[in-house]
């Protein structure tokens, strides 16, 4: 059942080629312009003169929906709010019937993003679910959605189940964005076109995973771990450190890389790994600056860098290349190695990364 891996983390973080894969299959043909997602059809309309989109999720899946923040903001023109399903339902929130509210799941089953949804409906806003799991409660609750085509996630910590998130949303945003015109045709086109290519690109990511058993072995026994990354490395640097936290204990922090100066700077010493999601983007320059600042206190730096780069590796203290793709679709590939360093650091620890200490794969109470 494990398919010839040791656990089915490894295995559902070598299954991503081909469930980024499905969850864009039949949705998209790049040739032709084919942009088209049966749940949205419907409500395109209401998508696009929505006045705002409000993401409710936890976890993992509240990580994509700070993705898809980066995308529809980008691509489409709608302010988006992201927000933790748990603060949302009891805040009192602010909620009108020309809301979108977006409810990411793989379960469809968490307690606290039910409730968030069922109160937004209660408020008359139009609700919109994101499953992996087929009739699940989120799923039934909603008046639209797209599955994720994940297939069955069995290890607690969520892996493609992310990518898969982060996929549909990606053709969400490209949607709404040509149907409001905010996205031009050509724009959409190369979009599109790069993200059939995004399989093939996490396939070599993957061949990363000898090098990272290698760096895995070298900070096994830290103790913190350091994440940075801006802009749509930024929510990656989150997951990154959640990865690590929940299935290894070592204790891990996201941060946006600037935001390290007004205070997690302070924790920075020779034991500190930071991991930096340094790739080609419009904040590269930024970042460059962000690692001096690192390696000036001595940190150990990490660094997820594209092809080529030699800015970055002369500064790091280890270099992990991914390929190139636009910064919109970067998040598919730099979360990969992210989740390879936390699963072998797991391993050498003697974790047990299926089923850690505490944790459930549905969180069904409040
Ligand atoms: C982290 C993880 C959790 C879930 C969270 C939400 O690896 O698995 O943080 O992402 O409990 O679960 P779903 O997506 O089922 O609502």
């Amino acid at each position: 059942e494990k398919g010839g891996y040791e656990h089915f983390m490894l295995k559902e973080i070598f299954e991503q080629p081909r469930s980024i894969l499905d969850s864009m299959r039949g949705r998209m043909v790049a040739e032709s312009d084919h942009l088209m997602m049966a749940g949205i059809r419907e409500f395109e309309n209401k998508f696009a003169n929505a006045s705002r989109i409000i993401i409710v999720a936890c976890g993992t899946s509240w990580h994509a929906g700070l993705v898809a923040e980066y995308l529809i903001e980008d691509l489409a023109r709608i302010p988006v709010e992201v927000e933790y399903a748990s603060e949302f339902r009891y805040r009192n929130p602010i909620i009108s019937e020309r809301d979108i509210v977006i409810a990411i799941s793989q379960s469809g089953e968490t307690a606290d993003t039910l409730a968030a949804l069922e109160l937004a409906k209660s408020k008359g806003a139009t609700i919109f679910g994101i499953c992996n799991v087929v009739g699940s409660s989120i799923a039934r609750a909603t008046d639209a959605g797209a599955y994720t085509h994940a297939g069955p996630e069995i290890g607690v910590a969520s892996t493609k189940a992310f990518t898969a998130q982060v996929t549909v949303l990606t053709l969400i945003a490209m949607i709404i964005g040509s149907k409001r015109g905010t996205l031009e045709t050509t724009k959409l086109r190369e979009l599109m076109v790069e993200l059939e290519t995004i399989p093939a690109k996490v396939e070599e990511a993957l061949k990363l995973n000898e090098q990272i058993i290698g760096i895995s072995e070298q900070y096994k026994d830290a103790t913190n771990f350091l994440y940075l990354g801006r802009g749509y490395n930024f929510p990656v640097a989150l997951e990154g450190a959640l990865k690590l936290k929940e299935i290894s204990y070592i204790h891990a922090e996201g941060y946006p890389a600037a935001e390290m100066k007004h205070g997690p700077i302070a924790l920075i010493d020779e034991q500190m790994p930071v991991v930096v999601i340094a790739t080609k983007d419009s904040s590269y320059e930024k970042i460059v600056s962000n690692v001096q600042e690192v390696k000036a206190r001595k940190g150990k730096v990490i660094a997820v860098v594209t092809e080529g780069d030699t800015t970055i590796p002369a500064m790091a203290d280890h270099v992990i290349e991914i390929p190139e793709t636009s910064e919109h679709l970067m998040p598919l590939l730099s979360v990969i190695p992210l989740q390879l360093l936390s699963y072998h650091i797991a391993v050498m620890r003697g974790c047990n990364v299926d089923q850690p200490r505490n944790l459930a794969k549905s969180v069904t109470v409040e």
